[in-house]
């Protein structure tokens, strides 16, 4: 058997701003993936394959109408000479919406693509024959994908294995488990007055576990009751957690 290496997952994305997604993806979590071999985000310049010498990018709708479209031939161009990951999503507020499952779904899989559009919108054969889904981070519109990508990239990126330097702190934490997050603390133990839990210092790590899976239960029960119907409601393990732990000391 050979020790291979991982191989990186790759992402790309076109934008006709490809400094702010390259920058946002060198720094932090992400940068240090990179350099860890374990992500290779790659972010191409739309611009780089316009022919004339304004380098333009949009055009005036046919039919008329307000504002400006995203041509097709610089997309159809740059997403040839990159020949990236597949599939190729476009980003605006049609798409399916991503969540941490869809999240989770990305970041095990081959790697994929995005194609920031503009909210004016893009030739709409890049989104039917270039394209092989739509994706959104939500039901509001923002004037391009540049912030949405940077969005998939982040909440994909720590999930892809190796990522997070503590493999468990990507199950712990809010809605790995539909469940919000129980509450942290750390030093000092009080803090103008304000105590931390007694029983996170008391050093009982089954009794810790209990109390903060009934403090994760309380916290989503009162801000996503939603979160909880999706379970299909309370357990009986849940509810005689809840009984130990009624409320957060
Ligand atoms: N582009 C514009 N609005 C968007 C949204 N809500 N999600 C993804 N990309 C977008």
């Amino acid at each position: 058997m050979t020790d291979a290496a991982p191989r990186a997952m790759r992402i790309d994305v076109f934008s006709i701003f490809p400094a702010m997604v390259g920058d946002f993806a060198s720094q932090s979590l992400l940068g240090r993936a990179g350099q860890k071999g374990l992500l290779d985000i790659r972010v191409h310049d739309l611009r780089e394959h316009t022919t004339d010498v304004h380098r333009t990018v949009d055009d005036s709708p046919f039919g008329g109408g307000a504002g400006m479209v995203l041509r097709a031939e610089p997309i159809y161009a740059s997403v040839e000479a990159a020949d990236p990951p597949r599939p190729l999503f476009l980003l605006g507020p049609g798409g399916r919406r991503l969540d941490q499952a869809l999240a989770q779904e990305l970041a095990v899989s081959g790697g994929f693509s995005m194609l920031c559009g503009r909210y004016e919108g893009v030739d709409d054969r890049v989104r039917t024959e270039l394209c092989d889904g739509e994706l959104s981070i939500g039901d509001y519109v923002l004037g391009g994908g540049e912030v949405a990508a940077m969005v998939v990239l982040e909440a994909v990126g720590r999930l892809v294995p190796g990522v997070m330097g503590n493999a468990a702190s990507a199950g712990d934490e809010s809605f790995s488990h539909g469940l919000l997050e129980y509450p942290q603390f750390t030093k000092p133990a009080v803090f103008r007055g304000m105590e931390v839990p007694e029983v996170l210092r008391s050093g009982d790590h089954a009794r810790i576990e209990r109390w903060r899976r009934s403090m994760a239960l309380l916290r989503t029960m009162a801000a996503r009751p939603d979160l909880i119907e999706a379970r299909g409601g309370l357990s009986d393990a849940d509810r005689a957690l809840l009984e130990e732990f009624p409320a957060a000391d």
